[in-house]
């Protein structure tokens, strides 16, 4: 049997744990042809021969190949690798959360229309099949909802200001020497990164597409050791989250405090708390970034590709997200213009004037118009009882959603 021709684009943290796991298995059903990257100066010579993006040598490999691995941290190119593969009836394996979540629909077309096929278990949670679970083995649930910690970067900042007192930007430093962290750290702080992860999930889970910049985004940048103690000395943790549930099309990214089984998750590791129709319950765990965290997920992707012929997919639905309404906690590091003013009567539970911040029920609306008034406010979600009582030091009954 002739061996699969394999193209790889990127030769960063994921291609080379891709490329270190390729030689470690000496497989005899791949052959990777070549290795391509934007500039080949920055690379010494390795087995496999290495070219540079749109050359001659480029174009003749991507021909010949099966098997196509994008790993690219090129926006605007990885999308052109992704859809030119996929017209050309290749097979697609990409890490690139960003290119597949802000064109899944477009993808998703072109797969169908070439009889190509498309994987993408690095894109989130790396060493956590949650794709592999929610494609095959429950494509029959329904999923309610999910809650994930999906950014390795995130967490490991947000673990080591709580533990090792580390300064945001020393913890960020840090992440980027693991190779945790984007190029661009900003789409991982920002929690852009968790909303692209949040919609390639909820496209598995449901066959919804979403469109990312319909979502309130919230991420850590503005987080400081006052929250994190806030949040130790009451016996909470702080963890960036994306929140999704389906029955009700709610779906948004923001730190929260937790107390349950997502707060025991620490440094680059992932996790995603799914509750589902029948099985109900269940609890996914594993490193979420990493060179060999995403070098294996790719390999399953590739074994996978070779024994599956037609990938189970939920019908595709597009849908306008709903509003939510939940309780917050705002910390403001500057005045607000109007202050008190700001909030209705009734959105406001408590302030502390000596802390600087509010705690208050409002629709993820005002959360939005908030945000575009002040830019450096950090907003935590309060999403249960024990924890509302925390910071209103009073007996409360509401009824919680998430
Ligand atoms: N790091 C993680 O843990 C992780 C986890 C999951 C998903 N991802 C995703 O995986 C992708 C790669 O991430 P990374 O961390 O490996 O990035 P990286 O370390 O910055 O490496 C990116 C690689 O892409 C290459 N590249 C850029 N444009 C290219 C093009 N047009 N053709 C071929 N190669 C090109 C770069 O080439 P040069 O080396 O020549 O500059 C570099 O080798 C991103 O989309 C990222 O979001 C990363």
């Amino acid at each position: 049997m002739s061996k699969k021709k394999i193209l790889l684009y990127g030769f960063g943290t994921v291609g080379k744990g891709f490329y270190q796991i390729y030689q470690d298995k000496q497989s005899s059903e791949f052959e990777l042809i070549g290795i391509i990257v934007k500039n080949l100066a920055k690379h010494s010579p390795v087995e496999v021969p290495i070219y540079q993006y749109g050359t001659e040598q480029e174009k003749s490999l991507f021909s010949q190949a099966d098997i196509i691995i994008e790993c690219t941290s090129n926006y605007t190119e990885g999308k052109d690798i992704v859809l030119s593969a996929l017209e050309n009836g290749k097979t697609v394996i990409s890490a690139s959360k960003k290119v597949l979540a802000e064109n899944l629909n477009l993808i998703l077309d072109t797969k169908e229309k070439h009889n190509a096929k498309l994987f993408y278990e690095a894109a989130a949670a790396a060493s956590i099949p949650i794709f592999k679970v929610l494609n095959y083995h429950f494509s029959h649930e329904n999923v309610r909802y999910f809650k994930g910690i999906l950014n390795g970067t995130s967490n490991f900042i947000l673990t080591k200001m709580e533990t090792e007192g580390l300064s945001y930007g020393k913890a960020l430093i840090q992440a980027q020497q693991l190779g945790y962290a984007e190029a661009d750290p900003f789409s991982d702080v920002s929690g852009w990164d968790t909303a692209y992860k949040l919609v390639l999930l909820t496209f598995s889970a449901s066959g919804t597409i979403l469109n990312s910049h319909d979502l309130f985004i919230e991420g850590i940048e503005n987080i400081t050791f006052q929250d994190i103690y806030l949040a130790k000395n009451n016996g909470l943790r702080i963890k960036l989250l994306a929140h999704a549930d389906l029955e009700k099309n709610i779906f948004f990214v923001c730190p929260a405090f937790v107390n349950n089984e997502l707060a025991n998750i620490d440094e680059a590791w992932n996790a995603i708390q799914i509750e589902y129709e029948y099985a109900k319950s269940q609890f996914y765990t594993g490193r979420g970034a990493g060179r060999e965290a995403t070098g294996s997920a790719i390999w399953g992707d590739l074994n996978l590709s070779q024994s599956l012929e037609k990938i189970s997919q939920k019908p595709v639905s597009l849908i306008d997200t709903a509003e939510y309404h939940g309780y917050w906690f705002i910390r403001l590091h500057s005045p607000l213009e109007t202050d008190l003013l700001y909030w209705n009567t009734a959105e406001v539970l408590t302030h502390n004037k000596i802390q600087n911040y509010y705690v208050v029920y409002a629709p993820l609306s005002r959360l939005k118009e908030l945000k575009n008034k002040v830019k450096n406010a950090q907003i935590i979600q309060i999403s249960d009882e024990n924890t509302l009582k925390v910071f209103t030091k009073q007996t409360v009954s509401y009824s919680f959603q998430f």
